[in-house]
């Protein structure tokens, strides 16, 4: 061996010691595994079922063969726009001077208790990007973000800012994606992912989940299924634009990119000031769609969910009553209405406020935080006061990023509208957004919330409304620096929530953008629940909460008993809010004696069970998607308790009725099975009503709770003897 060759060797041999950095990433039983390259690259080399502890990390690479030069080169695990990777890449940046590329390299990581951040640094430019990794080792559910920050002198402009880049190596993918409009929130479409890209993206800004939910799961190997496969589910937390590409390249591997959208939004960062992307939340289950929504659910439970641990309250609402007709003394009557129903509060909705444009129709008003005097004369004081004689506590509803042009906040201050100079403005459901980049904005929006709690301490409960998405991209606050507002918005938002939530921590708080246009779950760290749809339908509802189940817990899920569908029964109605955080928006008046009746004991049934039907442990059992029933359980963690939920739509004629086999049970233990929720005088017909069965029988064998009716449902409830 020359010398020439020795030095050649040794010098690398000792590079590649420095930089073969391998990093695992692993929750109890998904491994992630990254590894240094020899250009100092950070690549993924692994993504799956967590290995054992006797495998060889470093011999690991993906994808195993490939001719293009990305492939070989290695998968990035933040690939940089203009460089050697041709497919969709995490991050984009724009120089000073105008070079439109970066080339990060890794510089150190730090791996600390659950968190991994590793620092990648642009060697020529003065730009460093660090990721962070999370994990919820118990929950298996892996956080990505990361964090961008420049040195640089004059303007640097982020063209793309993505949270994550994950790849998949499998013989086929399929994507179910959660379509949405109004009053059809989280309906599931599936699809095979072939060469090139699919995106799921909102461009809506405030209510951005409107049309495409930040949710997703794809079926590495095979179509989604609820029981079994390999899948990956994801979502994005951040309450506005999102986008989820699904790449399948020319090597055959799915790349998924999940971040805010970049479209529109070239984002201006200042020197030294920290971007922080939003946050990726994702499960990667080798036992189907079940066992990780059972997943997300439990997480969202111990980690997520605003006041996870704390009681929900049941509620009387006004909304589809009385609309914007009411009064004290209709209101009043209607607290003696909640009181006579057993439910917790009364939700005061939409209608209440305005003097100058009264707010008697969704035309006017919004913006003007103060009563109607001429409707409620004596102001919220009173309301609050009255509730509270009739045994109910008070919530109140407010729109307070929003404003209609006839309202006298408009007419102050026109420089706090998002709206287009010189070109006309067009109204979504007659309003427009309030410009949250702008500080004094934020302020106003906090003492919407805060005015009405320093003169109503008692108020318990908000629902928090977002009706109209941004329509007129302009920032008069952010200037020339436009493509801020979508990212400046969401910042602006989450200060203002930041503000409430310090201020009054025990404030119940409803997350709504007209039904579900906001149901993200960095929304739930603010808001204790969400609206999941206006469409309280009890047959689209199934298929909504079907939806939303996959990530959502049901503690959180608002459904609300409404004159929706009058040809099912109130107790179908019941029945299906029954399965997640029940309320009633009905005039009791026009309910049958027999109807009321059941009302008042359903109430007292699921202030019984409900943290059986709150838990995590979500078997859907029979999916609406696939026939005429729909039957989903829960089990309690002890597997001592378990409630049934079963609906019978339209049976087609003579349908052969199969039994039902129940999950998540002891298959030791014995079980009493007992229909409950019944409607007065009646008795239940269901074969298997207080019988008592092994775990193992129910599990295996099943029991028949589906029928051939029309529109019938049943609520059993399985205890452990
Ligand atoms: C939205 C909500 C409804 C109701 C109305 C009031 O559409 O989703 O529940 O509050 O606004 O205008």
């Amino acid at each position: 061996m020359t010398k020439r060759t020795l030095l050649f060797f040794i010098f690398h041999f000792s590079f590649l010691i420095l930089f073969a950095q391998t990093i695992s990433i692993t929750t109890d039983h998904t491994q992630l595994v990254l590894q240094v390259n020899s250009q100092k690259r950070l690549c993924q080399t692994y993504l799956g079922e967590r290995l054992s502890g006797q495998t060889d990390l470093s011999g690991l690479s993906m994808p195993q063969a490939g001719l293009s030069s990305s492939c070989i080169r290695g998968l990035e695990a933040y690939p940089v726009m203009g460089t050697e990777d041709y497919y969709e890449p995490t991050f984009e940046i724009r120089h000073a001077d105008g070079n439109p590329t970066s080339v990060l390299k890794y510089q150190q990581h730090s791996q600390q208790g659950d968190l991994t951040s590793i620092v990648l640094r642009d060697e020529v430019y003065p730009v460093e990007v660090t990721l962070y990794y999370k994990v919820f080792p118990k929950e298996d559910i892996i956080q990505q973000w990361a964090e961008i920050r420049h040195e640089e002198k004059g303007k640097v402009y982020l063209g793309r800012y993505a949270s994550s880049m994950l790849y998949f190596e499998a013989p086929n993918y399929y994507l179910n994606e959660f379509a949405s409009d109004w009053a059809k929130e989280m309906q599931m479409l599936d699809q095979e992912l072939k060469f090139g890209k699919k995106v799921v993206d909102s461009r809506l800004g405030t209510r951005a989940n409107l049309m495409a939910q930040p949710f997703f799961e794809v079926g590495l190997g095979g179509p989604v299924r609820e029981n079994e496969g390999t899948v990956l589910m994801g979502t994005l937390g951040w309450t506005g634009n999102f986008r989820f590409t699904f790449e399948v390249d020319n090597q055959h591997v799915l790349r998924v990119v999940s971040g805010i959208n970049h479209d529109a939004s070239s984002y201006l960062l200042r020197k030294n000031d920290v971007f922080r992307t939003a946050d990726f939340f994702f499960t990667l289950s080798q036992n189907g769609l079940g066992e990780g929504s059972r997943r997300f659910q439990r997480w969202m439970m111990n980690h997520q969910l605003h006041k996870a641990k704390d009681d929900r309250m049941t509620l009387l609402n006004n909304w589809e009553n009385t609309y914007f007709d009411f009064n004290e003394e209709k209101l009043v009557a209607l607290f003696g209405e909640a009181k006579d129903l057993g439910v917790d509060l009364f939700l005061l909705d939409d209608g209440w406020f305005g003097n100058k444009y009264p707010r008697k129709d969704d035309h006017a008003g919004l913006g003007d935080w103060q009563v109607t005097k001429d409707k409620l004369p004596q102001g919220v004081p009173y309301l609050v006061k009255k509730a509270k004689e009739n045994g109910v506590a008070f919530g109140i509803w407010i729109e307070p990023e929003m404003v209609n042009p006839k309202s006298e906040l408009a007419e102050k201050h026109p420089d706090w509208l998002i709206q287009l100079p010189s070109r006309d403005t067009y109204y979504f459901r007659n309003q427009m957004v309030l410009d949250l980049c702008n500080p004094k904005v934020q302020d106003f929006v906090f003492g919407v919330v805060d005015d009405l709690m320093q003169e109503n301490p008692e108020i318990k409960f908000m629902k928090w409304d977002c009706n109209s998405p941004i329509t007129n991209i302009y920032s008069p606050y952010l200037k020339e620096n436009q493509g801020n507002l979508y990212v400046d918005y969401v910042r602006g938002l989450y200060k203002v929530l930041d503000r409430v939530q310090e201020k009054y921590p025990d404030l119940y708080m409803m997350m709504c953008s007209g039904g579900g246009g906001r149901s993200d779950v960095v929304g739930l760290r603010y808001f204790t629940e969400f609206w999941c749809s206006d469409n309280t339908d009890p047959i689209e509802r199934l298929f909504i909460q079907w939806g939303y189940s996959h990530f959502m817990p049901a503690k959180a899920m608002c459904a609300h008993v409404t004159e929706w569908n009058r040809r099912a029964s109130i107790k179908f109605r019941v029945d299906v809010a029954f399965q997640g955080k029940l309320g009633f928006d009905i005039g009791l008046k026009g309910l049958s004696n027999d109807d009321r009746q059941y009302c008042r004991e359903a109430i007292k049934e699921y202030k019984r069970l409900k943290e059986v039907v709150w838990s995590p442990n979500l078997y859907r059992l029979v999916s609406p998607y696939e026939g005429q029933h729909c039957v989903v359980q829960r089990v309690d963690d002890s597997k001592s308790k378990s409630v049934v939920f079963a609906y019978d739509i339209h049976p087609r004629y003579g349908e052969t009725i199969l039994p039902t086999r129940l999950m998540g049970l002891d298959a030791e233990a014995k079980y009493r099975v007992k229909e409950i929720c019944l409607m007065p005088g009646k008795q239940s017909w269901l074969p298997c009503n207080d019988k008592v069965y092994t775990g193992d029988y129910l599990m295996k064998v099943g029991i028949k709770v589906t029928s051939t009716n029309d529109l019938a449902s049943h609520i059993i409830e399985v205890v452990k003897e």
